[in-house]
């Protein structure tokens, strides 16, 4: 039984026949375009995730109702009828869980309670009701590969001794070397160092090591203990009696080690190195993860067919990734390949059709994304000509800065491009008002542990966590008008402000909207693809969705567009005098013949 009822979006009406959830286009193939072979064809099976645009608030960022300086639950509340009407179709929450907030939430104390920063209870059953009255479902973040060291259990193993069941609920083990003082193997943390530390035992001497592949307040649980198990089932209930419509399960690739916890020596985060192939790193992507959700996706069946699964699987290559959403196990997994692929046309074909079609092999659809709170936003990305930053490692006011009139230009086009793709795609807070990373936060502001962990080495991520300009009027740009926010705003905020861009046709806002609208008018999420090669050349990339051909130019120069197209939306048309990036001809005033440098556009293929 669902403790709120959660309303039914008309696009999976379950009264409708197969046919009618065919896109519009696939049932009037267009004549010009129709000897092209798909790589995808239209979607019939039903499922509201499988083209649905889910938008990422980052809690801490989004809006500050009580005026401490940090987001809250009550400021999502009253600003979830701005997300309805920008067009989205479900929100993910990252953590509001109760948390010492070492790594913003990742590092959880009590998976069942909402953290006093963000709010209480009520203040979630209270977002949950609006977010029903506005359609909009809500996705919760799961983090169970690790606790915070301030979680009960943890606290119980430090005093429990080696050997006791509360140890077993982690992962510790005795060091190596005469005096145990040598980690006990060579894995390295996410965020920088040893993925071990040593603790002191009850009787104070220097004891036994615990894993944490994350920060040091981030215990690995063991999930070859079945208590563990346990607990998460209880968890999950927990929240899906609340109302919840699934969960983005963090690092899920990483639960369940290898048996004797060899040593690696490829790179901390599993991806595939020289010599080391991700697949093999022993933290990772593990055979006996898949029973794990097997069994969560049954619980999730309890509750009826609409709650979801979405893994965060940093795995490669994306055959492998195809397996935590087989029909029996998740339902989502990020592309994070397509965010790493930037605007390398080549590779960005590639990784299309590879994801197309090992998901299709196992019937689930992609799900494509540019931004997150662990990447550089892509608007900053976009901004660099030659090697930009390293994904995740973000940018400091020493670093070489981007061009953001250029980025913000090339990310409208990126995005156009991406939400024109079959599958479901997601969103994060800020990129719809074409936000860049702020890249002069002072080292003492930051709080990312990455940055400490590597003695500012990593910037790491606090640029791409900035809280929200709402209004740019008011104090803070409208995150919240009492104490300062708990990262500063950039300069830049004000004309960035969502008041501003609601009144410019032009603005990055206004093109989401569009985008979303027309998306949703021509089931693009439901739909088809076919390359058009003759638009495929080395700088650009076209594809056909059903009667929509995209096309996108990432070269230097315009370039001719095939005639007798009506145009649906041009990412650079209408860019006004405001509009940032309008330094470059659109399509507007280069003439319905050419696609400018840097654009993306959707035509009716007829
Ligand atoms: C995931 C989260 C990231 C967090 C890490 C540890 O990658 O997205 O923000 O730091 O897991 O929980």
């Amino acid at each position: 039984m669902e403790a709120f009822p959660i309303p039914c979006n008309v696009f999976y009406d379950v009264t409708m026949s197969v046919d009618s959830l065919l896109p519009v286009a696939a049932q009037e193939p267009s004549a010009a375009f129709s000897s092209l072979t798909p790589v995808h064809d239209a979607v019939k099976a039903h499922g509201w995730w499988r083209s649905a645009v889910i938008y990422q608030i980052y809690p801490r960022s989004f809006r500050d109702l009580n005026g401490d300086g940090v987001g809250d639950l009550a400021g999502i509340t009253a600003e979830l009828p701005q997300l309805a009407e920008l067009g989205v179709d479900a929100v993910w929450l990252s953590p509001f869980y109760r948390s010492p907030q070492r790594d913003a939430g990742y590092d959880v104390s009590d998976y069942c309670d909402v953290d006093p920063l963000f709010g209480t209870l009520a203040d979630f059953d209270a977002l949950i009701a609006e977010a029903n009255r506005l359609n909009l479902r809500v996705i919760a973040d799961l983090v169970p590969n690790h606790s915070s060291d301030q979680h009960i259990a943890f606290q119980a193993a430090l005093t429990a001794g080696a050997n006791s069941p509360e140890r077993d609920m982690f992962i510790f083990r005795d060091g190596q070397g005469p005096d145990g003082n040598e980690p006990p193997n060579n894995w390295q943390s996410h965020f920088g160092g040893s993925a071990w530390t040593r603790i002191s035992e009850p009787n104070g001497l220097p004891g036994q090591w615990f894993l944490h592949l994350f920060d040091s307040s981030q215990p690995d649980f063991n999930w070859d203990n079945p208590a563990v198990h346990a607990e998460f089932e209880r968890v999950l209930r927990f929240w899906l009696d609340r109302g919840i419509s699934g969960f983005r399960v963090d690092v899920a690739h990483a639960l369940v080690k290898a048996a004797g916890l060899p040593n690696w020596g490829g790179r901390a985060d599993g991806n595939s190195s020289d010599g080391f192939p991700g697949q093999d790193a022993p933290m990772f992507g593990q055979p006996a993860l898949h029973d794990i959700y097997r069994r969560w996706r049954s619980i999730l069946e309890e509750y009826g067919p609409d709650r979801i699964l979405c893994a965060e699987a940093n795995v490669d290559p994306l055959p492998r990734l195809a397996q935590w959403v087989r029909p029996d196990e998740m339902h989502q997994a990020f592309n994070f390949p397509y965010l790493h692929a930037g605007l390398d046309v080549n590779r960005l074909r590639h990784i299309i059709t590879d994801s197309l079609l090992s998901l299709d092999a196992v019937g689930a659809p992609s799900t494509w994304v540019l931004s997150n709170h662990d990447v550089v936003r892509h608007v900053t990305r976009f901004g660099y000509d030659g090697p930009g930053p390293r994904d995740g490692d973000g940018i400091g006011p020493d670093d070489a800065q981007p061009n953001e009139d250029l980025g913000r230009r090339r990310a409208a086009a990126a995005t156009m491009f991406m939400l024109g793709l079959p599958g479901g795609a997601y969103l994060y807070q800020g990129e719809e008002l074409g936000l860049p990373d702020s890249t002069n936060i002072p080292g003492t502001m930051r709080q990312d542990p990455t940055f400490a962990r590597t003695g500012g080495a990593r910037i790491g991520r606090d640029g791409c966590r900035v809280p929200l300009p709402w209004r740019s009027a008011e104090p803070h740009c409208g995150f919240g008008d009492g104490l300062d926010p708990w990262l500063p705003q950039p300069e830049s905020w004000p004309a960035l402000a969502r008041d501003k861009q609601e009144v410019d046709p032009a603005s990055h806002l206004n093109l989401y909207r569009e985008m979303l609208a027309q998306r949703a008018a021509h089931r693009l999420g439901q739909g088809s693809l076919a390359w058009v090669e003759d638009y495929c050349t080395g700088s650009s990339l076209a594809y056909l969705n059903g009667t929509t051909l995209v096309i996108m130019n990432v070269g230097t120069d315009a370039m001719p567009l095939p005639a007798g197209q009506t145009i649906l939306r041009s990412s650079a048309a209408g860019t006004g005098a405001e509009q940032p990036g309008a330094d470059q001809p659109g399509t507007d005033q280069l003439g319905a013949d050419q696609l400018g440098s840097g654009e993306t556009i959707w035509l009716t293929a007829s």
